[in-house]
């Protein structure tokens, strides 16, 4: 170990802004953060934007006038890379007519060794490195770009690495991710994030707690509490509080806030958590309880851990306590082996729980996961129909469950204008429903009563109710 390592990560960052002092004279550099997949991701660029802020950056919207361009990337599926290569490809022209631009990729992305060497051989106008494990470090990496010499690659898989005590730049005033665990054990067959997010580990409820207040004071009007699986929060910690309590305690947090959560994975979603949901009046109305595949066989296949019936019990309990929930979920189709017969077990199950939406997916192989070796012999023009099949059904869902919803009035946090403008608003209801009606920009960022005009297919239109 150099001495350098044993310096802490504030005085590269008080070195760094020296540096770019004297680079910059007369103007702050610039960066540009473009953050694919997750929430979680997402959050781990607020607090990336933190140091940057730090560091004496400025933020612009542009890539072609940034002085530092990230892409903080997702590895969940192939497309998802593939948008990436493209990104990084157009920086190389963008980078020869500025020379002094410093590229950098980070996430789970890069976690994998096979992109690393890709990164290194094919796209030497990049200047940085670093996977999921070194977050905490950046202010470091950073210090050795802008020092000069060879580009700096930092891919190494760390143990129980939690990004505390980081600056967090938050891209909204009144809506905040908070990380509450990070990585996953669960090994689904098809899942490539255990691979690159590691271990699972918890952060510790006190930390979790002041960065709550701290969102609150700051007049955050919701706060999403993240995990992959926020039911095994706090399973190996001493302090021994799981995450139904977790969430008992958040919502004990005085204050004009709701409170949202995800994911929960339904082998370790409990009664205890839906009567925690029941009980606490911050926590919004919606569950998002990603099922997979209504079959058992593929179930089992993907080592998922529950039974159709044992999900289909879950929904009953949680609609029982919360009769008024709103239910979301995750779908995989074509994961190898899959039949035709195994497919519509899934549109029945969808078609028995009446899911608000669904987010869908046509199965990609990952490479190094367990799914990704076995035999899947249905091409994929013939999952495209069975995809087309299980959107045209949940759409007829979605549009009944939405028509449904004409006349009552909802809290919905205003959240935009609409992007065609015209004086129209954007919010959500609790139970995560996109609605519009016209109003007042001023009311941006607050819970407002708006009740429901008209339904067209899956899109809410309403009207202030006050
Ligand atoms: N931890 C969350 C999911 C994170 S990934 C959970 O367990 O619910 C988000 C979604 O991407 C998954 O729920 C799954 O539906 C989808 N997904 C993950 N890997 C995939 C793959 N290889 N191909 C297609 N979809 C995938
Ligand atoms: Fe992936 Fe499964 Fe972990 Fe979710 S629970 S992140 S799907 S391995
Ligand atoms: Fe993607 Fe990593 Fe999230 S793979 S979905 S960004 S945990």
């Amino acid at each position: 170990m150099t001495n350098e390592h044993t310096i802490p990560q504030t005085e590269y960052t008080g070195r760094i802004r020296e540096i770019l002092s004297a680079r910059f004279p007369e103007t702050q550099p610039k960066a540009f953060v473009h953050t694919y997949g997750c929430q979680g991701n997402v959050a781990d660029s607020e607090r990336i934007k933190g140091m940057l802020a730090d560091m004496g950056y400025d933020f612009t919207d542009s890539r072609e006038d940034a002085d530092f361009v990230l892409f903080n990337t997702c590895a969940v599926r192939e497309h998802a890379e593939d948008r990436v290569y493209g990104n990084v490809g157009a920086l190389k022209p963008i980078k020869s007519e500025k020379r002094d631009m410093i590229i950098a990729l980070c996430g789970c992305m890069m976690q994998q060794a096979h992109v690393a060497e890709k990164i290194r051989k094919s796209y030497p106008f990049v200047n940085l490195v670093f996977g999921t494990f070194a977050i905490d470090r950046f202010p470091e990496l950073m210090y050795r770009v802008l020092r000069g010499g060879k580009r700096v690659f930092d891919l190494e898989e760390r143990e129980n690495v939690l990004p505390e005590g980081l600056p967090v730049r938050r891209d909204s005033d009144f809506k905040a991710w908070l990380p509450i665990m990070y990585g996953c054990n669960n090994f689904c067959t098809y899942c490539i994030v255990p691979y690159v997010r590691g271990r699972e580990r918890s952060r510790k409820t006190e930390d979790v707690l002041a960065e709550a207040r701290e969102i609150v004071a700051s007049g955050a009007k919701e706060i999403t509490l993240l995990g992959q699986n926020v039911n095994s929060y706090g399973k190996k910690s001493e302090d021994g509080v799981d995450f139904p309590q977790l969430l008992r305690l958040v919502n004990a947090i005085p204050g004009d806030f709701k409170i949202r959560f995800m994911t929960s994975h339904p082998k370790d979603c409990t009664k205890a958590l839906l009567d925690a949901m029941s009980d606490c009046e911050k926590v919004a109305r919606h569950l998002h309880l990603p099922f997979q595949s209504g079959s058992n066989r593929v179930l089992k296949a993907m080592n998922r851990g529950y039974t159709r019936e044992k999900y289909l019990e879950l929904i009953a309990y949680a609609r029982q306590v919360m009769p008024d929930l709103s239910l979301t979920s995750d779908v995989i189709v074509g994961f190898p082996g899959e039949t035709y017969e195994e497919f519509t077990e899934t549109l029945s199950l969808i078609r028995e729980v009446r899911f608000t939406s669904l987010f869908t997916f046509i199965y990609s192989p990952r490479k190094g996961t367990v799914a990704a070796a076995l035999p899947d012999p249905v091409p994929y023009a013939e999952k495209s129909r069975w995809f087309s099949e299980l959107l045209k059904t949940q759409e007829e869902i979605a549009a009944e469950r939405c028509a449904d919803m004409v006349g009552r009035t909802f809290e919905v946090l205003v959240e935009n204008e609409t992007k065609e403008g015209g004086g129209m608003l954007t919010g959500r209801t609790p139970g995560n429903v996109n609605i519009d009606f016209p109003g007042c920009p001023s009311l941006i960022g607050s819970y407002r009563q708006v009740r429901v005009v008209s339904a067209k297919n899956w899109m809410l239109t309403g009207a202030l109710a006050e």
